[in-house]
């Protein structure tokens, strides 16, 4: 970064801070990842100065010889990740993508029977202060005591509600969905499925996971979660869909398409066709299943009774009397960063619940195992029940860091 360095001091300085930052960070956001240095080089390139709009062959500008091979490498590549009939990789991130999504299939005021936040869903699945929920109708299924989503309770208010649009995927749900059923509910009253897959894509890219896509009419994600893109979303679709969702896109949602950050996406897909991937998206589930044993043993109660992805979701205030937020403070003291977030039916306040979310795809992707994995849940448990004694925070952070250290990070 000489340049960068010579010009702008204020720029320069804080981007080292935060390489540092992830360096010597013990990352556990269950939503981030590492890219690789590939996928940054290509976020770096000159295709940030291109306005592509439309798509490969059908552009509103001149100049698309190099757009066009990225965008349809892309498109061909996640076609191939996640047999799918129709990819579009414009959307910008996981939100536009949703939302393009639902003014592709919906009219306003139409019914979506959507994940609530609380139970794991998404904030872009109608949480009443998003624009979507101002124009759509969305009501919400939960999930029972022991975790599972209540598909008894789920097909009664598909037949109450009628909703024209069925959809899954969650953010801080640990289980494995039955996409047969989502699928059997919709047929019965003639919804459209679509699935959220974003916090997966990796775990399915990797075959870990089932693929929702040939389950769903619709499925999309984001790009840099468990899949290690770039920042990004995108869309999959039956064949039947892809002119109303590429429309919805350009010219009703978005303008001209990123394509330094598709150019960013057709690396990491690459990288995701990988044997190495499937060897990485295996380490996660193991990762997490040995996190889940871990905190368990120390007592800690555990949303959805355990894991079946990337991530566990705890009632820390259940378990440890210490509220979510209280816990991300303490954590983040010792070097670890994770989320609060709301459990089922949480009795507290979103800015303080009584959950944290805790996922492992990034520190899978530094190469840390079950050994160190074993390590952290040990700090977490201690940093949690000694969260006032500044002294023990301090000397767990000296460890985090001499962890961190040992799994280098864009060297
Ligand atoms: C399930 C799900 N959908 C959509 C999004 C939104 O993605 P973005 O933050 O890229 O807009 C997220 C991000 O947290 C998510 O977890």
């Amino acid at each position: 970064m000489k340049n960068l360095k010579k010009q702008d001091r204020e720029v320069y300085k804080s981007i080292m801070g935060e390489l540092k930052r992830q360096q010597e960070g013990m990352e556990l956001i269950a939503s981030e990842n590492y890219v690789s240095e590939a996928v940054l080089e290509a976020l770096g390139s000159v295709f940030t100065n291109k306005y592509s709009e439309g798509y490969p062959g059908k552009r509103y500008y001149g100049g698309q010889e190099y757009t066009d091979v990225v965008e349809n490498l892309a498109i061909k590549r996640a076609k191939k990740l996640f047999q799918a009939e129709h990819v579009n990789v414009q959307p910008l991130s996981g939100a536009p993508a949703n939302m393009i999504a639902y003014m592709a299939l919906l009219q306003p005021g139409d019914t979506i029977l959507g994940m609530d936040l609380s139970h794991g869903g998404h904030l872009t699945h109608g949480h009443p202060v998003t624009l979507s929920a101002q124009i759509y109708n969305f009501v919400r299924y939960k999930t029972k005591k022991n975790g599972l989503i209540d598909y008894k309770e789920l097909e009664a208010m598909a037949i109450k509600h009628k909703p024209k649009l069925i959809l899954a995927g969650f953010s801080a749900y640990t289980r494995q969905l039955n996409y047969a059923k989502f699928r059997s509910i919709a047929k019965k009253v003639g919804a459209i499925t679509m699935m959220d897959m974003a916090h997966i894509a990796g775990l399915v890219a990797g075959k870990v996971i089932t693929n929702p896509v040939p389950y769903f009419d619709v499925v999309t994600t984001t790009t840099h979660k468990t899949l290690r893109g770039p920042r990004g979303g995108m869309i999959l679709c039956k064949e039947k869909y892809a002119q109303a969702i590429d429309k919805a896109l350009f010219p009703g949602f978005q303008g001209g398409p990123h394509e330094n950050n598709i150019a960013g996406k057709a690396v990491a897909f690459g990288e995701a066709l990988k044997p190495s991937f499937k060897r990485y998206a295996q380490q996660i589930l193991k990762n997490a299943k040995t996190l889940e044993k871990e905190l368990k043993k120390y007592g800690f109660k555990l949303m959805f009774g355990g894991t079946d992805n990337h991530m566990v979701l705890v009632d820390v205030f259940g378990s440890k009397g210490i509220s979510g937020k209280e816990a991300e403070v303490a954590l983040d003291k010792v070097g670890i960063t994770l989320n609060k977030n709301m459990i089922p039916d949480d009795p507290r306040k979103p800015l303080d619940p009584s959950g944290v979310r805790i996922g492992v795809p990034a520190i899978t992707t530094r190469g840390m195992k079950e050994k160190e994995i074993k390590k952290i849940a040990n700090w977490i448990n201690d940093a949690l029940e000694n969260h006032q004694d500044t002294k023990k925070l301090k000397l767990i952070h000296k460890e985090v860091i001499s962890l961190c250290k040992k799994f280098p990070l864009y060297k």
